[in-house]
């Protein structure tokens, strides 16, 4: 990086050149350890970030030095203008990388449209590969859809195709050979995330929590290596090995020094830019999307990485204000 780039740096030299842009916090799924009751309000009454809001947004974004936009939720799929939204993004300049990360519910239907529109990767969630125990922890049974949807975003080309798996005690602990034949002729992320605290899943999580480490030692032990880490690459950590075509991240935000590799931001589908996932505080934008340039909301954007934090308070049970990650796309 040239010294003319402009980047987003906090006050720990942490460069944060990816930002989780939320377009909704409704989601068609039950997932246990998220949202259990489930959370389907009529989604054009929500007052979410508009198009042209999103559009602002990732422009101001990419002027501090964003390269790469990932869409969350909620369910990100449950947007009908979810192709433009893909379009305007990646029409920024500056941004050179796409993603979205869905629970894949009715991807083959959609997928065509958003690769045309410029998508380069995608995260689907399944956290089985057994259709009943699929339902079990979503409340859908979807899971032929959601793995033909993966095999179909791997025909497509998109760069890069990642199945995230959250690890749970009685639900999928037993899974980890299964997950891994998975990706034995796939060329895929597997990517098992810790089950995080959240406000509203405590009990939950006393119950079913797997330290990640379990599942590295097993993985070392069976000739998994760690792969070298890219400059700027994010928290997770990632292993390969010679008899499989995919690899194996694994997210352990419990584990020491997991956030001195944060390089993210996070706005929420109403316009709130969240320092970190488990923060305590967010800073409205909403105010200024549409009244200010692109130059003047990256300067306030500038102003307010200052105040991001060192680290998450998960160790000491505290989420923050994070009541479910539907609210911050994970
Ligand atoms: N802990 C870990 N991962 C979670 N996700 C949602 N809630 C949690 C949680 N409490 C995951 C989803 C999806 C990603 C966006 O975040 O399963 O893969
Ligand atoms: Fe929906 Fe994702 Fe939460 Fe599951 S984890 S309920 S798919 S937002």
């Amino acid at each position: 990086m040239t010294d003319s780039t402009p980047t987003l740096t906090d006050g720990y030299a942490r460069q944060l050149t990816y930002l989780r842009l939320s377009v909704t916090d409704v989601c068609n799924f039950r997932c246990n350890y998220c949202l259990p009751d489930g959370y389907l309000a009529d989604n054009n009454c929500n007052n979410f970030l508009s198009l042209e809001e999103i559009h602002k947004i990732s422009q101001a974004f990419a002027l501090c030095g964003t390269k790469k936009i990932r869409i969350t939720g909620g369910e990100p799929l449950l947007r009908k203008d979810l192709p433009q939204i893909i379009e305007r993004c990646k029409s920024v300049e500056g941004i050179d990388t796409l993603a979205l990360t869905t629970n894949a519910y009715s991807i083959s239907k959609h997928l065509p449209k958003l690769v045309d529109a410029g998508l380069d990767q995608i995260n689907i969630s399944a956290d089985s590969l057994q259709p009943e125990n699929f339902q079990l922890i979503t409340g859908h049974n979807k899971l032929d859809e959601v793995l033909s949807g993966l095999d179909m975003a791997l025909e497509r080309g998109l760069k890069k195709v990642k199945l995230n798996v959250v690890l749970m005690r009685e639900y999928n602990r037993s899974e980890l050979s299964d997950f891994l034949d998975f990706v034995r002729q796939r060329p895929i992320v597997l990517r098992f995330i810790e089950l995080m605290e959240t406000g509203d899943n405590k009990a939950f999580f006393k119950k079913q929590h797997v330290s990640g480490q379990e599942i590295r030692d097993e993985l070392e032990q069976d000739g998994w290596l760690q792969v070298l880490r890219e400059a700027h690459a994010g928290p997770a950590l990632e292993f390969s090995h010679p008899d499989y075509a995919g690899n194996v991240g694994l997210i352990m935000p419990y584990s020491r020094n997991f956030c001195t590799n944060c390089n993210r931001l996070r706005v929420s589908s109403r316009g709130n830019l969240h320092l970190c996932l488990f923060g305590e505080e967010h800073h409205s934008l909403r105010p200024y999307i549409l009244e200010e340039s692109p130059q003047q909301l990256a300067k306030r954007i500038q102003h307010l990485v200052s105040f991001k934090k060192a680290e998450h308070g998960l160790h000491e049970n505290n989420p923050g204000t994070t009541r479910h990650l539907a609210m911050l796309g994970g």
